[in-house]
């Protein structure tokens, strides 16, 4: 049975987002509801957190979550900016006894699967890299439509830091630099990557995509770079697809 809407859930450093997708056209149905990560963010307080979010916005339907970390088989791998308490935790068997089956990914591979599906990089057929700049920096890499999951470029390490302590959205906002200041780190970290990854085209998600006019404009790399089309929504929107194709009997890889 086709399944047409699904709850998308991204878990992030700093919010834990929710919504309800249309999963053909990748549209948010209803209203977007968020609530801040829960502090310390132990997996059961920001699970706890999640689950509320789900029941608010109506049971029966399939579940995806997006998480901050590496994700194998539903079990979370790597903890960069959430508690380390995550590490080796299976999201997928907590969340099953509520919600029935809940597919489970990395949050920037969720946005990738949204963008390369609705947004920025529907149908394209090369080498696309996503990356999500938050609380860390998440990336997606994609060869001809197809996921490389957990990729981790976020910590690629430059001047001797790992690259999302200097050109995350949230390092940006931890030293206070404006758009024009923290654009320069921005395209050191971009020029690095593209040194390593040689993409086709690179795609920036996260909160900041929707102020791509500051900064895109002050950064000279080569590949095009462009802004998420699905803005801040794209994690939740790829976690809902994941979510309804798992439901639907389609392979999932995680
Ligand atoms: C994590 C990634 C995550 C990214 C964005 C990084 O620190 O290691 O797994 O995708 O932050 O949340």
């Amino acid at each position: 049975m086709e399944v047409a809407r699904a709850i998308g859930v991204d878990i992030g450093g700093s919010g834990i987002k929710a919504a309800v997708v249309d999963v053909r056209t990748g549209v948010l149905v209803g209203e977007r509801v968020r609530v801040p990560t829960p502090q310390p963010s132990t997996p059961d307080a920001v699970l706890a957190a999640a689950a509320a979010l789900v029941e608010q916005l109506g049971a029966g339907l399939p579940v995806g979550v997006g998480v901050p970390g590496v994700v194998l088989g539903g079990v979370v791998m790597s903890a960069a900016n959430i508690d380390a308490e995550w590490i080796g935790f299976d999201v997928r068997d907590a969340l099953a006894g509520r919600f029935g089956v809940c597919s489970v990914l990395n949050d920037a591979d969720a946005a990738g699967l949204a963008e390369m599906r609705f947004g920025a990089a529907a149908g394209h057929p090369g080498v696309v890299l996503m990356l999500t700049l938050g609380t860390g920096i998440g990336s997606a890499l994609f060869a001809g439509g197809l996921l490389v999951p957990n990729t981790e470029f976020g910590h690629i390490e430059i001047r001797g830091k790992d690259g999302e302590r200097r050109a995350s959205a949230g390092a940006r906002e931890r030293r206070g630099l404006s758009y024009k200041r923290w654009a320069p780190l921005l395209e050191e970290y971009l020029r690095r990557i593209d040194a390593l990854v040689w993409p086709d085209l690179i795609i920036l998600g996260g909160g900041v995509s929707k102020r791509a006019d500051r900064f895109l404009g002050l950064i000279d790399v080569r590949p095009p770079v462009m802004p998420a089309a699905l803005l801040n929504g794209a994690g939740i929107v790829g976690a809902a697809v994941r979510a309804a194709e798992q439901d639907d009997g389609s392979p999932g890889v995680t």
